[in-house]
């Protein structure tokens, strides 16, 4: 009875020793006709990936398959189906807005840019490039900026550059000059002076529209009151000439 025993143990220890002497990458199916062996981790459906079995931890590992074409300057996919892939060109993105400009791509490093120094030529604005600001983009400063306070300044857009006009110009009435404070800018008009006249007996108005003088007769006031009459201005007796009444 104890040698039956001893066998049976025996049997069962041999059992257990041979399954820790088992694959880890191995799956054991046993049925009727005896144990067989499977494969842990069976080849994947997608095509893109080898499926392997890691022997020390029994870890199923899908690793992709080697990109023939992977470069910085390509998007190359693989098709899960057949395994093949699919290569499109990068399409290196407009970074004008920072001041750049494409140079091109790298297999290595990828889509290439080089600072831009071709703001857009602007001169029929009467603009000049400063630079390239990176948040700001493109900089130009108007070439009708003037330290001159008297003189105004604008764009001619036929291209003839930048016209300069008088800031105080003649006004329409001819009776006033105008001339400019060059230290302020301010405008000043000051009425035309009198023309040096010897003729007393005549006050000399200024007409807006030509600019001319001309003469009315003065009135000579009435001095009744003092017992004079008047008998009108004469020039070479000094103007209004009266007799005692
Ligand atoms: C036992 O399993 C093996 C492998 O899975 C199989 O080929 C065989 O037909 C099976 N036998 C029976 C009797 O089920
Ligand atoms: C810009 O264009 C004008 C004529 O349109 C030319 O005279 C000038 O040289 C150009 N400036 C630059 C920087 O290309
Ligand atoms: C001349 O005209 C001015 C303005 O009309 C008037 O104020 C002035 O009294 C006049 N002088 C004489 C001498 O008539």
């Amino acid at each position: 009875m104890i040698k039956i025993i001893i066998l049976v143990f025996c049997f069962f220890t041999t059992i257990v020793s041979s399954q820790s002497n088992q694959n880890i990458c191995s799956v054991y199916t046993c049925n009727s006709t005896g144990c067989f062996e499977t494969p842990k981790c069976p080849q994947t459906s997608n095509k893109c990936f080898v499926t392997s079995c890691d022997t020390q931890t029994g870890q199923c590992i899908d690793t992709p398959i080697p990109n023939p074409y992977e470069t910085k300057c390509v998007i190359s996919t693989c098709n899960p189906l057949n395994g093949f892939f699919s290569v499109v060109p990068v399409l290196c993105k407009d970074r004008s807005d920072e001041c750049l400009v494409g140079n091109g791509c790298d297999i290595s490093v990828g889509c290439l840019y080089q600072p831009q120094f071709t703001c857009s030529n602007k001169s029929d604005q009467c603009l000049n490039v400063i630079g390239c600001d990176p948040k700001l983009g493109c900089q130009y400063e108007s070439k009708c900026n003037s330290v001159y306070k008297c003189s105004l300044y604008s764009c001619s857009l036929t291209g003839n550059g930048c016209i300069k006009t008088p800031k105080c110009p003649q006004t329409s009435n001819k009776c006033l000059t105008s001339s400019c404070d060059a230290q302020t800018g301010q405008c000043i008009y000051t009425p035309v002076q009198l023309p040096p006249s010897n003729n007393i007996c005549s006050n000399y108005s200024c007409n807006p529209s030509t600019g001319l003088f001309t003469p009315t007769p003065i009135n000579c006031p009435d001095r009744s009151n003092e017992c004079l009459i008047n008998t009108g201005c004469d020039a070479k007796l000094g103007g209004c000439h009266y007799k005692s009444s």
